[in-house]
Parts: C-alpha cells; structure tokens; sequence
C-alpha cells in the first residue's frame, strides 16, 4: 500500500472480530513506528500492550469508574473549554454521523450512554494500547507522540488490522497507572484499540469528512 492510500483508507473503527492479535504482529507494528522522528530523537514514547485477563482486569476497573460516575480529570486538558465554530459544529457532526450510522435517536440516552462505554473496554478490541510520557517531558513531546499514534495506525493496516485511537482512556489516569504499574506522575497520553475489524458492524460503516486544504491552508508566493 502506498503512503497516499494508507493516508486516505485509514479510519477509526470501534467494532471489531473476536480475533487475537497476534502477538508478532503487535510487536512488528510498533517496531515499525519506532521509526517516528521526535525533536532530537528522544523517542518519548512509552507503550502499554494490554490483552487477555490484564484488559479484562483493567477495563472493568475503569468502566466501573465510568459507572459509578466517580469524579475523574486527565493529566491533562486535550480538548477545548469553550468551543467555537467551526471546531464544534465539527464535533457535533462527528458524534451525529456514528449515532445514525447506529439509528440512535437523541432522545435516546441509555443506548447513546452504551455506546459511549464501550470506549472503557476498548470497544471489544482484544488489543488496548495505553500511551505514557516521562514526568519530565514537556508540551513537545505531544507532537512526537501524536506522530507515533499516527504511525502505528498506518503500519496496523499494512497487517489487516483496525485501530481508535481514544483520549477517553486518558480519563482514568490513576486506575491505569496503578493497574499496569506506571508511576503516578506519568502522563497517561491516550488509548487506542487494535483489532480485527468487524466490517458487518454499522457502527464501521461511515467515514467522516474533511475540509478542503483552501479552508486551513494560506499560500504566500
Ligand atoms: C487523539 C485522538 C483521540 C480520540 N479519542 C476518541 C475516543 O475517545 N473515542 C472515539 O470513539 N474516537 C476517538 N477518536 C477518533 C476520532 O473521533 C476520529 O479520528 C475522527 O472522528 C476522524 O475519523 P476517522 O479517524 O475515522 O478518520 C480520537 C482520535 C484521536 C486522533
């Protein structure tokens, strides 16, 4: 595949086939994204591989929390306090295009708070990535971490798998880190899920828009 197509055929999937992953593949697919660039090579990226009985452990710890509402804060804020336009009719764009590929009504709330949860357990995936950063590492190493997503994402479908990357995840950063035996004063970046795609799944049957490049691009000559 080439790097425009993957570019393009890449999208979020949040159903996926009750397949394991083979361990090989997970390890070929972040061998591959070990080669991101970061600013002067630190490779700020450290990765969790949760499967099997630590995800089942470790997701209905989180869910749970979800459940029981407890009160839960990031280790950091990923998206905007206020939102304005065009970045919110965006979103609100985004989670109406995944409720109707789903026939979710807005009055709907239980089936819309289920289909919400299912982030909590990866969406079902066998495979949930966790994503760390050292205490010491500062706003930069997001823009290395970000591109490390990106590569896993690319490098997954060159082996037939499917990926979401999920901030939501990043909700439960003591749980976590408890969990899998980070240190409290990590960042716990974000999640994704990795699998097999179930391609007879509604929810994986859209694809979401993009603005044309004139509307975020000024070209000077
Ligand atoms: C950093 C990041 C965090 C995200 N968090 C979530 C999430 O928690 N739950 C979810 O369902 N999708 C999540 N997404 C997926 C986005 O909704 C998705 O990328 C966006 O709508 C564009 O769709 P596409 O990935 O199919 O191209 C996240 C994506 C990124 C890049």
């Amino acid at each position: 595949m080439n790097t425009e197509d993957a570019l393009r055929q890449r999208r979020s999937v949040r159903a996926f086939l009750n397949k394991n992953v083979e361990p090989e593949k997970i390890k070929a697919i972040l061998a591959a994204a070990s080669h991101t660039p970061s600013g002067a090579n630190m490779q700020p990226w450290q990765v969790a591989v949760v499967t099997g009985s630590s995800k089942q452990k470790l997701q209905s710890k989180i869910e749970d929390s979800f459940r029981s509402e407890e009160s839960r804060k990031g280790d950091f804020q990923y998206y905007p306090l206020t939102w304005k336009h065009p970045y919110k009719r965006r979103r609100v764009n985004c989670g109406r295009q995944m409720y109707n590929a789903l026939d979710i009504q807005r009055k709907e709330k239980q089936r819309r708070f289920e289909q919400w949860t299912a982030n909590y357990r990866s969406f079902d995936a066998p495979v949930m990535l966790l994503f760390f950063l050292d205490s010491t590492m500062q706003t930069g190493a997001f823009l290395d971490c970000g591109m490390f997503l990106q590569s896993i994402m690319l490098s997954a479908m060159e082996y037939g798998l499917s990926t979401c990357t999920q901030a939501s995840l990043s909700e439960f950063p003591e749980i976590i880190k408890e969990n899998l035996g980070y240190p409290q004063d990590s960042t716990l970046v974000c999640g994704m899920a990795l699998g097999y795609e179930d391609t007879s799944a509604a929810i994986n049957s859209y694809r979401t828009p993009r603005e044309e490049v004139e509307s975020f691009t000024r070209f000077y000559a």
